[in-house]
C-alpha cells in the first residue's frame, strides 16, 4: 500500500540502494539552477522509494522545499476535482496516462509545451499532443501478471499465460487486483480487455475473474506485494513493478498473456491555477532529464522512461516480446468513458457475490 505522506517515506528511504544513492549524488553535484527560497506541493502516483528519491533530490540539487503527497492515480484526480476552485497541488507526478488525459479534459491541468518534448519517446510526445499539452508521457509499462513461484508449485498451479487462465477453477481466491476507482492499474485492466474483447465479453470475462478474487485492493502495487509476500498466488499488475520484488529476494516473476495486453503511459501535469508555477516548471522540467529519470530503476523501478537518452535498465520490460494492443489512449482517458465504465464495472462486476 502506498503511504500518503512523505514523512511515512523514511524507512523506504532508509533501504535505498547503493546505485540509487550514487545517482542522487551525481543529481546533487550539478549546480542549482533554482536558487531562491520557494516550494512545491506534488502528488505523485509512483512508489514510494522513487518519489521520495525524486523529493529529497530536488530539493537538495534546487533549493526548493518539495511537500509530496502519495496518492493513486484514481484518487489523485479525485482530489484536483475536488481542490478545482482553490489548488493546493502544484504538480502531479506519475500514475497511469487515462486519469492525466482526463485532468486534461476537465481543464485542471495547464497547457505547458516542454522544450525537451522533441526528446522523449513518440508515444510521450503523442500522450502530450492529445492533451493540448496538457500532460506528458514520463515512462510506460505494460500490464500483466505477477506469481509467486513458491506457492504456484506448492498448490500444484501451472502458470497463467492467458486471460482466460485466470478464470480456472483452482485460481479460485489465489488472484488479486485492484480497485478502478482508486487504481490506475485496474483500470488499465478494464480498458485492455475492452479493446481486446469487446465490452459485452470483457463484461461477462470480469464477473467470472470475480469468482477467483480473493481481494481487491486500493493501490495498483498492492497486489504485485502480496504476490511477493506470499499472500496470494497471482495478481494482475504492470509487469515492471515485479523485477523490484524479486530484487528484494522474493519468490515472485511475472508473464504478459500471449492473447495480448495493453501498456500505460506514465505522465505529469502541471496543475492549473498552481499557486507555485515557476518552480512547478522546474520540477516539471527536471524530471524530464535522463538523469532524473534515472532515479526510477535506483530506486527498483522499471518502467520505461521516455527520455530517449536515459539508460534503460535491463531489467526493464522489453516490449518487442510483448503482445501489445493498439490501446487507444484518447478513448479511454477521456471523462465520461472511464467513469461509465468503472460505474459498470461496481454495479455489474464488484456487487456480485464471491
Ligand atoms: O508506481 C508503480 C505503478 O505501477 C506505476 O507504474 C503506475 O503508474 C502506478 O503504479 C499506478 O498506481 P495505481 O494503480 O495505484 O493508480
Amino acid at each position: 500500500m502506498r503511504p500518503n505522506s512523505l514523512s511515512s517515506l523514511s524507512i523506504s528511504t532508509r533501504r535505498l540502494t547503493l546505485s540509487a544513492i550514487a545517482a542522487a549524488s551525481a543529481l546533487l553535484a550539478a549546480p542549482a539552477v533554482w536558487a531562491q527560497s520557494s516550494e512545491v506541493n506534488i502528488i505523485c502516483s509512483a512508489q514510494a522509494a522513487w518519489c521520495s528519491m525524486i523529493a529529497t533530490t530536488f530539493e537538495k540539487s534546487q533549493g526548493v522545499k518539495v511537500n509530496m503527497t502519495l496518492k493513486g492515480s484514481g484518487e489523485a484526480i479525485a482530489q484536483l476535482m475536488a481542490e478545482k476552485a482553490n489548488p493546493k497541488t502544484d504538480v502531479w507526478f506519475g500514475g497511469t496516462g487515462d486519469p492525466h488525459l482526463q485532468a486534461a479534459e476537465q481543464n485542471l491541468s495547464l497547457e505547458y509545451k516542454s522544450p525537451t518534448l522533441p526528446k522523449l519517446h513518440e508515444w510521450a510526445q503523442k500522450q502530450a499532443e492529445q492533451s493540448g499539452y496538457k500532460t506528458i508521457g514520463i515512462y510506460s509499462g505494460p500490464l500483466g501478471f505477477g506469481y509467486n513461484t513458491e506457492l504456484l508449485a506448492k498448490k500444484k498451479l501451472s502458470i497463467p499465460k492467458t486471460w482466460n487462465d485466470l478464470l480456472k477453477p483452482e485460481f479460485k481466491g489465489e488472484i488479486q487486483s485492484a480497485n478502478p476507482a482508486s487504481s490506475g492499474t485496474a483500470y488499465t485492466m478494464i480498458a485492455t480487455l475492452v479493446q481486446l474483447m469487446g465490452e459485452e465479453k470483457a463484461f461477462e470475462y470480469l464477473k467470472k475473474l470475480h469468482t477467483n478474487i480473493g481481494a481487491y485492493t486500493r493501490s495498483g502495487t498492492g497486489p504485485i506485494k502480496a504476490v511477493a509476500r506470499g499472500e496470494t498466488t497471482v495478481s494482475i499488475s504492470f509487469v515492471h513493478d515485479g523485477p523490484g520484488e524479486k530484487a528484494q529476494g522474493f519468490p515472485i516473476e511475472t508473464i504478459t498473456p500471449s492473447d495480448g495486453t495493453g501498456a500505460e503511459i506514465g505522465s505529469m501535469s502541471i496543475v492549473k491555477g498552481a499557486r507555485n508555477l515557476a518552480p512547478a516548471k522546474a520540477f516539471y522540467e527536471w524530471a524530464l532529464t535522463p538523469s532524473a529519470q534515472a532515479l526510477g530503476a535506483a530506486t527498483l523501478q522499471f518502467q520505461l522512461p521516455s527520455h530517449k537518452e536515459t539508460k534503460v535498465d535491463p531489467r526493464v520490460p522489453d516490449f518487442k516480446k510483448i503482445k501489445l494492443i493498439n490501446y487507444d489512449y484518447a478513448k479511454y482517458g477521456q471523462t465520461a468513458e472511464r467513469k461509465r465504465l468503472i460505474q459498470r464495472w461496481e454495479r455489474e462486476v464488484n456487487s456480485l457475490p464471491k
